[in-house]
């Protein structure tokens, strides 16, 4: 019998690995062959540890188990499947949290080995590889463009342009960037990417390095995410050795060449010219745009910079077509993008969705509603740099021109829920704090806006001339939003200008008190 336990960062964080010494174990003493399977997560985090176990109709799942669960699942021989247990939970597949989903980029996530290539090539791998090698480098850009793929690192800018913009610059050498710094609070879908499905990257990369004619990709990692700088690494050389990367890949002719490097922690290394200049080893500043990178970017080459979450999707388009990804999502949002459950909810996880459904379905219907119960008040979407939405826009489309239409963004899918026990005058606060640490520096209205709206959001909680004090937050707000270099400062003013319109009550809670 075959028993899979999940290897993510979570997982482990949750029990995974004592799980794997604990069945082994009690298979011993009971005397049954039991074969324990690595697979990545399947997303389910509420359901963590998921155990699931082989039968004929699918994998039969049982979660989320402790350690003293094992003697009670091993009394049921839960290695048959269908067995009667508290912690049975059925076919896996079945769940509705994950039926109800549409998983292109994430089909194989929790099914596989993240590193076995046979596991890979099974599912579908290196399928959009093959037949990328078959087409000229302007149809694969074309098919990445007839797709509708927008980058998933937030901006949505169309990937194919992108993408043709670096395929029209003629120079020596043309380079890969992944993006995948992912630092935005509450979201973990570039890490899952990673960890469970590595060669979904990597085949990603390489058929952006066969599109616009680069023959070397960098993965630049945070630094916080050392489990997947190990399944990173080990996939390359697996991948090399089988002939998948480097030279002559599968004996075509072309070259493309990957590594991994890993950031030192700073969140503003996500911003693409920032994030070059710590590849080139330098601090991580921000640089002027234009010129973009897909003109002069890495060491001054023409460079496509992606998200992971972007490069994940290509190889998708490539194999089933871009109308088959085009087929999903609405308006200008084509395909799916998947969503990161976090903070107060019941039923926290990765909710791959098509662009459509409001954030409401996907906070109850998914999420389940808070994890206390508490009433649900306040929603963060998009990062630490997004808006925070009020009861009266959990209707709004899961889209990003809907989300726009409110002074919202999906950015790269993060949801943070907040129950009606939060103080949104300390939310607001926690933004230009945060925007105090990881500003760059280089501009002012980010290096000291940041500072000055600290102080003042102080004054206006504290009570003193609460009237002026919000007078001159929304003036500096205006600033840093028109006069940033960049998405850091540019973007901060969001959660504090939603959260002075939406929840104002939190602010003024001592005006009276001290005037
Ligand atoms: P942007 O709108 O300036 O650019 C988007 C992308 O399109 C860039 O890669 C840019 O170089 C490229 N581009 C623009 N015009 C182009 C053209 N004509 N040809 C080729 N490429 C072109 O946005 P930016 O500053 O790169 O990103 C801001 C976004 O980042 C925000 O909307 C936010 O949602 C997101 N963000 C994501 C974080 C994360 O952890 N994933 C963290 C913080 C912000
Ligand atoms: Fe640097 Fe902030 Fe200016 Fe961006 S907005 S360039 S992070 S100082």
């Amino acid at each position: 019998w075959t028993i899979h336990v999940p290897s993510d960062t979570t997982a482990r964080a949750l029990g995974s690995d004592r799980l794997v010494s604990g069945i082994q174990v009690l298979a011993r003493e009971a005397g049954v062959e039991l074969h324990v399977r690595r697979n990545g997560t399947r997303g389910l985090y509420w359901l963590e540890p998921l155990i699931e176990v082989d039968t004929p109709n699918g994998r039969y799942g049982f979660g989320p188990v402790n350690d003293s669960d094992l003697d009670s699942l091993f009394a049921s021989e839960f290695w048959k499947g269908e067995v009667d247990h508290p912690l049975a939970l059925g076919l896996v597949e079945e769940l509705p949290y994950l039926k109800r989903q549409q998983r292109l980029t994430f089909a194989r996530l929790g099914r596989i080995d993240p590193l076995s290539l046979d596991d890979y090539r099974a599912h579908a791998g290196f399928r959009g590889l093959e037949k990328a090698l078959t087409l000229a480098p302007q149809a694969i850009v074309d098919a990445v463009k007839e797709s509708g793929l927008r980058g998933r690192g937030g901006a949505a800018f169309p990937t194919g342009i992108k993408w043709q913009t670096v395929l029209g610059a003629s120079a020596d050498q043309k380079y890969i960037v992944c993006n995948a710094d992912e630092g935005d609070s509450g979201t973990f879908a570039d890490r899952l990417v990673m960890e469970c499905d590595p060669y979904m990257l990597i085949e990603g990369m390489t058929i952006a390095g066969l599109a616009v004619g680069a023959t070397q990709g960098y993965i630049y990692l945070r630094s916080e995410y050392p489990q997947a700088f190990r399944t990173l690494n080990s996939a390359i050389e697996r991948a090399c050795e089988a002939g998948l990367l480097g030279a002559n890949i599968l004996g075509s002719g072309s070259d493309f060449h990957l590594e991994v490097r890993l950031g030192a922690g700073a969140y503003i290394c996500g911003e693409e010219t920032a994030l070059l200049e710590s590849l080139e080893g330098k601090r991580g500043m921000v640089r002027a745009k234009p010129p973009l990178p897909a003109l002069v970017g890495l060491f001054g080459r023409p460079t496509v910079v992606n998200n992971v979450l972007s490069l994940a999707a290509v190889p998708f388009i490539l194999d089933q077509g871009a109308a088959a990804y085009a087929e999903y999502g609405m308006g200008r949002s084509r395909g799916t993008l998947p969503f990161q459950l976090a903070g107060n909810v019941k039923q926290g996880g990765l909710v791959e969705l098509a662009f459509g459904p409001s954030l409401r379905e996907l906070m109850f219907e998914f999420g389940g509603g808070t994890r206390n119960g508490r009433a649900l008040r306040a929603v963060q979407v998009g990062g630490p740099l997004g808006a925070y939405l009020p009861e009266s826009q959990w209707d709004t489309a899961l889209d990003y021109e809907a989300f726009a239409k409110v002074g919202a963004v999906l950015g790269h899918g993060g949801v943070v829920m907040f129950d009606d026990t939060v103080d949104m005058g300390e939310q607001a606060r926690f933004s230009m704090e945060f925007c105090v640490a990881e500003s760059c520096g280089k501009c002012t209205p980010c290096r000291i806006g940041s500072t000055r709206g600290v102080e003042v959001i102080d004054r206006i909680r504290a009570g003193e001339q609460v009237e002026a004090n919000l007078e001159l937050l929304s003036d500096l707000c205006d600033t840093m939003l028109n006069g940033s270099l960049c998405a850091m400062g540019g973007m901060t003013p969001f959660p504090v200008q939603s959260a002075m319109k939406h929840f104002g009550e939190d602010f003024v809670k001592n005006a009276s008190a001290a005037e």
